[in-house]
């Protein structure tokens, strides 16, 4: 599948017209983790668990939690700002804001609406829905409004307070992930930079495998549940397939990229997509040690991380790609500008 779509374009309010599509890139990233710490070691004091059982098979050795009064519009509001500061852009230039989240405080109004009362920005907000593919999900979408040339800025967050929706008395989960948010603006790129191509998958019939439900009459009502093995089999099958999906839809293969971004929640997982993309784990971004897994924010945090490393250089072609709840996958090629 390639990001280019037919010889016509939706310009400002909606008018059709026949002009060339825009190339669309990341032009700016953020990030906020809560300032809590919290080692494996705490989590030996609440459930029956040990840092070296985490470290062994998972990679986690600590995550953030938010504090009380923080929120995840707190978190999405500062990694915006980080982001637009990075973008050298005011919170004016922005045309729209997506959020990508699984873990709201409300079902309405949405974070994305919050986020830009917060910012006092002028422009329309919504709420993505992918888990932890979101902000790949996002980023898709948040360039096909680039591309079309009906904006020119688009802010796609992705922020979880996952520590509120976590069971903290289930070892099967708790253990696995923290809270956090990335930004990154989406704007346009010269021709041959930005997104050169992605894929986008879902398959409903395991989405009773990693769940969280909401209605009043279920069982584990609003906390996270788990099937870990059989999650466990479908990252390791769908990460590295929609990786060489993404690749195969713009001409390339895993021998071209410079950088692996993967959504990152078990460093056995990342370690398999990796080699079915043949490329060493010196060009697979990792930062799950710090932070564990904060479902949409690990891809963004972990680029707003990987270019402020200089990890990133301009040229590169890098991969992001994710896998969650739904079950949802995505992946994203990009020449970075
Ligand atoms: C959860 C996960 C780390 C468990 O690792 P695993 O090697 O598959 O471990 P298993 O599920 O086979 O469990 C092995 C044993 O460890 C135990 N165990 C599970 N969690 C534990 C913990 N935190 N501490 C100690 N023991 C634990 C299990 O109860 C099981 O014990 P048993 O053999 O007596 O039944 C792994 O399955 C995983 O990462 N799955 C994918 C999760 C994920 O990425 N979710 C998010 C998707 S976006």
């Amino acid at each position: 599948m390639n990001v280019l779509v037919p010889n016509a374009a939706v310009a400002g309010n909606g008018q059709i017209t026949s002009k060339a599509l825009v190339q669309a890139g990341i032009t700016g990233l953020g990030h906020r983790v809560p300032d809590r710490i919290v080692p494996n070691s705490e989590l030996e004091t609440l459930v029956d668990t040990s840092d070296e059982w985490i470290r062994d098979r998972t990679g986690i050795e600590e995550r953030r939690i938010v504090a009380p009064g923080e929120t995840l519009a707190h978190l999405c509001e500062a990694a915006a700002r980080s982001a637009l500061e990075d973008a050298k852009l005011s919170v004016l230039d922005i045309d729209l804001i997506i959020v990508a989240t699984c873990t709201p405080e409300n079902l309405f109004p949405s974070t994305a609406a919050q986020v830009q009362n917060a910012l006092g920005a002028r422009c329309g907000a919504f709420d993505l829905e992918a888990a932890c593919s979101g902000f790949v999900y996002a980023l898709i979408c948040a360039s096909q409004f680039i591309a079309t040339g009906a904006m020119k800025n688009v802010l796609v967050i992705g922020g979880e307070v996952m520590s509120r929706y976590v069971d903290w008395t289930d070892r099967n989960t708790c253990v696995l992930f923290g809270d956090g948010a990335g930004a990154a603006v989406v704007s346009a790129v010269d021709n041959g930079f930005g997104l050169l191509g992605f894929d986008l998958g879902a398959d409903g019939s395991g989405g009773e495998l990693l769940r969280c439900a909401v209605l009043p009459n279920e069982v584990n009502n609003a906390k996270i549940y788990q099937s870990g093995r059989e999650v466990y089999k479908f990252a390791v099958e769908q990460m590295g397939a929609s990786a060489v999906r993404g690749l195969e839809s713009c001409g390339l293969t895993g021998e071209d990229v410079d950088l692996l971004v993967p959504h990152q929640a078990n460093i056995r997982i990342i370690q398999s997509a990796a080699k079915r993309l043949k490329m060493p784990m010196d060009k697979v971004f990792v930062n799950l040690q710090k932070y564990g897994n904060t479902s949409s924010a690990t891809i963004p945090i972990a680029l707003s991380e990987a270019t402020k490393s200089n990890r990133i250089n301009s040229g590169d072609t890098v991969v992001l790609v994710g896998f969650g709840a739904g079950l949802t996958w995505a992946s994203a090629v990009l020449k970075w500008k």
